[in-house]
């Protein structure tokens, strides 16, 4: 696997495969500490390029807190190692001041008005634009003809779509699901800051998805009317299991509107603190599917 730093060397190395061989490239953005989910995702470039580029960035730009961008895990050799067996050909892993030249006073940035502002964006602030930011960065030094993320963010896959289509990037973006662990917690860098006691309560989030998309499938002639009792039952049981609710809301699934009557593809999100780790979660609500799995 070749490692590559410089934004020069990255955009020549994938010109040379894609002029000069004709083939497909598959690109994988992370920011590192890579898990299972992540290799999912590595797993399905192989199969949808010839050749795989992953990327590997703790973007400063889409931190809204700096206590959380330094305590984000680093774990380049691990990473690296990861990334060699599954059969990447090459890591593109730039410092800060490679992508970031003029000290990440970027001059210009990439808004996606409306769908950045509100549930991770509302407790978030900017953190979609630096998202938003950093990929079409990406995707202009790589030029990938197909790039792939997680729906466990499913906010920022909606708001790379979104970019995508808006500023005709000529790329696809495939999604894969959640990858989870045995007892229900959506795979996360994040959860390795959990602590024994917080790790033991955390799978309760996506139990409690689980619950409240069952009872709101109990009565799909009710949607969306019986939603803010559910999300309020829910938003109590979280509280009782000691977290502290960020949000937990019932969306459209297209675009993360408000559901409306005869709407029936819809997705729970939720974001919760346990101590002082925000947990992240969703689940899609479907006409008749129940699409958790326990
Ligand atoms: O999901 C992530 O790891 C990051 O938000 C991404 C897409 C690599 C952009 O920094």
């Amino acid at each position: 696997m070749r490692i590559v730093r410089d934004r020069r060397q990255v955009t020549a190395l994938c010109r040379e495969w894609r002029r000069r061989d004709s083939l497909k490239l598959a690109f994988v953005p992370t920011m590192g500490n890579l898990h299972d989910g992540h290799l999912a995702l590595v797993r399905h470039a192989r199969e949808r390029g010839d050749r795989v580029l992953v990327s590997i960035f703790v973007n400063p730009l889409q931190f809204d807190r700096p206590d959380d961008l330094a305590r984000y895990p680093r774990t380049l050799e691990a990473d690296t190692k990861k990334l060699a067996e599954a059969g990447v050909d090459a890591l593109f892993w730039p410092e800060v001041g490679e992508m970031y030249p003029d000290g990440g006073a970027t001059r210009a940035r990439v808004v996606v008005s409306g769908l950045s502002e509100e549930l991770e964006g509302g407790s978030r602030p900017g953190h979609f634009d630096g998202v938003a930011t950093v990929v079409a960065k990406l995707f202009h030094l790589v030029q990938p003809d197909v790039a792939i993320f997680g729906e466990k963010d499913y906010q920022q896959l909606l708001v790379i779509r979104a970019m995508v289509d808006s500023l005709d990037f000529p790329v696809l973006v495939d999604a894969l699901p959640t990858v989870r662990e045995s007892d229900g917690l959506a795979l996360s860098s994040r959860n390795g800051r959990l602590s024994d006691a917080a790790r033991a309560r955390a799978p309760e989030l996506y139990r409690c998805l689980c619950d409240t998309a069952e009872a709101c499938l109990l009565e799909p002639d009710q949607w969306p009317k019986i939603f803010p009792e559910l999300v309020a039952n829910a938003q109590e049981r979280l509280s009782a299991a000691g977290f502290r609710c960020d949000y937990l809301s019932v969306r459209r699934a297209d675009d993360l509107g408000e559901p409306r009557v005869g709407d029936r593809d819809l997705i729970l999100l939720a974001a919760a603190w346990l101590e002082d780790v925000r947990l992240i979660d969703n689940l899609r609500l479907q006409y008749g599917r129940f699409a958790g799995a326990r």
